[in-house]
């Protein structure tokens, strides 16, 4: 039997089509598809994805008891085994769509550290992930915030911290094209965290 591809799950997390945040997502999933690897963007705003409502009902068996497109969400994440995930700066955090399927992830939290059981189905190993991110604003401190949420969510997945790709200063849509080197560093990105 043929071993099954490594499974690169991107997830575009602005409500803008084309905005900065897709424009860097898509070279970096072409560098981490280019190693062989099979890939898929899951573009959150064109989907249901309700907020946690902290009802507790995933406590006795890590199930979320809200059936929307979360459902089978849960599945990717929990088979993927590299992630990208690619959100623009909203008020000094990650946009509301991505912030909503990060707490819907609860349950994988529940599944981990209540349950004691894997909140992950992937057979490959250790699962990396990278987070990509713009904002239009020059401050240092622009992405802490953000960055704090990720590693939060990645390691509630059992996903590895494995690097980033923040842009201040980038604020109107396509902006990022005016960008010298981005969009070669997001491509390079994606193969760097492929290959390790
Ligand atoms: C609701 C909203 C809140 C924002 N908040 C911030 C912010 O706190 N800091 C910042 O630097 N930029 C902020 N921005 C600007 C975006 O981060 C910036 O335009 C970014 O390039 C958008 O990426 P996108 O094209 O992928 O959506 C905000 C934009 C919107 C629409």
């Amino acid at each position: 039997m043929a071993a099954s591809r490594l499974r690169v799950l991107g997830i575009a997390g602005s409500p803008r089509r084309g905005g900065n945040t897709d424009l860097l997502l898509q070279p970096a999933m072409l560098g981490a598809g280019g190693q062989g690897a099979e890939t898929r963007i899951v573009v959150l705003d064109e989907h249901d994805i309700a907020p946690c409502r902290h009802c507790d009902k995933c406590l006795p068996s890590g199930k979320c008891a809200i059936e929307d497109d979360m459902q089978w969400l849960y599945q990717e994440l929990r088979e993927a085994d590299y992630l990208i995930l690619a959100s623009p700066i909203f008020f000094m955090g990650v946009t509301a769509q991505t912030k909503a399927m990060i707490d819907r992830c609860q349950a994988l939290w529940v599944t981990k550290y209540v349950l004691n059981l894997p909140s992950t189905a992937n057979s490959h190993g250790e699962r990396k992930g990278l987070f990509i991110s713009a904002g239009g604003a020059k401050l240092s401190d622009l992405f802490g915030p953000a960055i704090a949420t990720v590693k939060s969510w990645f390691a509630t997945l059992d996903i590895s911290y494995a690097g980033e790709l923040l842009f201040s200063g980038i604020e109107a849509k396509g902006a990022i094209n005016k960008h010298p080197t981005a969009l070669r560093e997001a491509f390079l990105a994606g193969q760097k965290l492929i290959q390790g």
